[in-house]
């Protein structure tokens, strides 16, 4: 299977054995300037990893070392919306598996329910709805990856997020919590779908990271996911929605990110 071809690249290529994985959202790619020493690897010398078609996603891994722990960041991923290739999701976190790496920093871009927590913002998921349509686990299942049948109650782990929390404290960066709820775009949502998702319990929404978290849990990776809020969702504000939007304020939350992860890991994970 491609995840242990693409695996076998990454350990070979690593200057060291990484230990946290950490996938970029759109317009989030500052995080992996922060790699010290990185060596980078395009997606197309690793077999099974997706091209990317979306502006915003580099399509390339920096392995090297953040905050001390050897880490293999992720730019770029594949999203449903790109034709259903659900391989190309599961394949880049498999690889991170085999590997060696322990644990997952999921990262996104979304839409903000809460009003007061708005463009700019970062916000922990507590916990994720899925309705996108698809769970990437649905075929046959590989035992020797995982159960067919996997829990998800604590998929972002409860330690993980207590000590996101502190590093957030430290800075003094404020770190909403939230459940994020998936859809499988490309659209974005309509106003009526938005205040749906608000009676269903979502905090933030937006079109990744669940399949992620699932592929990860189902190969026994600890997961944490950090949400940068790009826009108020649909019908909460003025402002028309677009992908440039989106990697706008992406941008702006960037660095709020960078610091944040970079405490984190310092902190010891
Ligand atoms: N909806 C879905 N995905 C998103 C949004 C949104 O409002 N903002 C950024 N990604």
């Amino acid at each position: 299977m491609s995840h242990q071809g693409a695996g076998a690249v990454l350990a070979e290529l690593a200057p060291e054995p990484p230990r946290v994985g950490i996938v970029l959202g759109s317009g989030l790619g500052a995080v992996a300037d922060a790699v010290e020493d990185a060596v980078v690897i395009p997606y197309d010398e690793l077999p099974g990893f997706p091209l990317p078609s979306v502006a915003g996603h580099a399509g390339q891994v920096a392995l090297g070392r953040i905050g001390g722990v050897p880490v293999a960041v992720l730019q770029g991923r594949a999203h449903v919306y790109e034709g259903g290739d659900l391989e190309a999701v599961r394949t880049p976190v498999r690889a991170l598996c085999a590997a060696g790496v322990e644990t997952l920093v999921l990262t996104n871009a979304a839409g903000s329910l809460v009003p007061d927590v708005g463009p700019g913002r970062l916000m922990l998921i507590s916990d994720h709805i899925n309705l996108s349509g698809v769970n990437v686990l649905a075929g046959p299942n590989d035992d020797a990856l995982g159960p067919r049948f996997p829990s998800l109650r604590d998929a972002y782990d409860p330690a993980l997020r207590a000590e996101l929390h502190a590093a957030a404290r430290d800075l003094d960066l404020p770190l909403a919590d939230g459940v994020y709820l998936a859809v499988s775009g490309p659209t974005f949502e309509t106003p009526a779908e938005i205040r749906a998702f608000r009676t269903l319990g979502a905090d933030a929404v937006g079109m990744s990271t669940v399949h992620e978290t699932i592929v990860a849990r189902h190969c026994g990776l600890r997961v944490a996911a950090v949400s940068a809020i790009t826009n108020l969702a649909e019908g909460m504000s003025e402002e028309p929605l677009s992908h440039d939007q989106t990697l706008r304020d992406a941008e702006r939350a960037s660095g709020d990110l960078t610091r944040l992860l970079l405490r984190f890991l310092e902190k010891g994970v």
